[in-house]
């Protein structure tokens, strides 16, 4: 079993965790993402749909969740990252390591065959179905599956909302995401810990996300770097906001109409912690460009029709960077 980065103190950068600095880029500024109110009913199409066409991304505040709520997951989410070493050992021993719900190792599922690793500790965890992977979630801290589960619930019935926001905007089907499109649920909590030389480190490379969406919480470090217009910025998460962006699966059902935004993750001197919920596509499913999308504005496909196991197998060992692969490698040609 391979060290964790939190299971060491760190006074300077191996070798192995050193990126050549153009991997590193500072960012030149900071970005102020649109803010998405989601009790503003009246304006939350016209508002998403300006976001997602300008940024691809957008944060949201007056979620329902409630302070208390977060408060609590958050407590529960920073006992995991304190976990012993044997508690860890022993969830990742629970489960068949390639058909886990729960897995918490360092820097990618890679970390064997990756040349340089990242700084970065994570707990992958499986939230669909959700009722089989709740018993699979870890028991320790205490209450950690009561307080989290009615969390996961709630993160999806936003994204499911948000979506359905987007669908009346792109004019197609208002459910058109109320099925196997939003299927496959996992959850992320990542862990970048303090870093003794941030210019030389990578908590996550520059990707867009293999998702259809992703809802991202982040703690007070900042350390999200966005693409824009060739130039990268910082992001900040509201304290009680979420950050949300589409990923590639929602940019090939809209044919390109929506971009799926280019960001990494910085590390910092000081810890820094976040996390992900990724919703995607049942793994059969065939991703294809939504029908009224492609007749509305008589357009051609940009993407081969592909399903959703091809794009994570294709997006598992891309050579190149990983914002890169629905653009080159599902390229329609014809
Ligand atoms: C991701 C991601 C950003 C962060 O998990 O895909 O981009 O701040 N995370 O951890
Ligand atoms: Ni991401």
């Amino acid at each position: 079993m391979t060290m964790l980065l939190a299971s060491c103190s760190h006074n300077r950068v191996p070798d192995t965790y050193k990126w050549p600095s153009e991997m590193v880029p500072e960012a030149e500024g900071k970005v102020e993402l649109p803010t998405i109110d989601m009790q503003d009913e009246k304006n939350l199409v016209q508002h998403i749909m300006k976001a997602l066409q300008e940024y691809g991304c957008f944060q949201v505040i007056n979620h329902g969740i409630s302070r208390e709520q977060m408060d609590d997951v958050n407590e529960m989410f920073k006992a995991i990252h304190n976990l012993p070493r044997e508690e860890i050992d022993k969830l990742n021993r629970e489960q068949d390591q390639d058909n886990s719900v729960c897995h918490y190792y360092t820097s990618s599922v890679n970390f064997h065959r990756e040349p340089t690793h990242y700084w970065r500790d994570v707990l992958k965890q499986a939230c669909s179905p959700l009722e089989e992977c709740v018993p699979f979630w870890p028991k320790n801290p205490h209450r950690y599956r009561e307080i989290v589960k009615p969390y996961i619930v709630a993160l999806k019935e936003m994204g499911l909302k948000i979506l359905q926001s987007a669908a009346q905007g792109l004019g197609i089907e208002e459910n058109y995401f109320e099925n196997e499109l939003t299927e496959t649920n996992v959850f992320y909590l990542n862990s970048y810990p303090a870093c003794p030389d941030p210019s030389s480190t990578i908590g996550l490379a520059r990707h867009n996300d293999p998702s259809l969406l992703t809802i991202l919480h982040s703690g007070r470090v900042s350390g999200l770097q966005l693409l824009k217009d060739g130039r990268w910025l910082g992001v900040d998460t509201p304290h009680y906001g979420f950050t949300v962006f589409v990923g590639n699966i929602f940019q090939a059902v809209t044919n390109g109409k929506v971009k799926a935004p280019v960001h990494y993750v910085r590390n910092t001197t000081e810890a820094r912690t976040s996390e992900a919920f990724f919703i995607s596509p049942k793994i059969g499913y065939p991703v294809k460009p939504a029908k009224r999308l492609l007749e509305a504005e008589n357009a051609l496909p940009l993407y081969k029709p592909f399903t959703y196991e091809e794009f994570i197998e294709t997006f598992k060992i891309w050579p190149k960077t990983k914002d890169t692969v629905l653009s080159e490698a599902f390229k329609y040609t014809s």
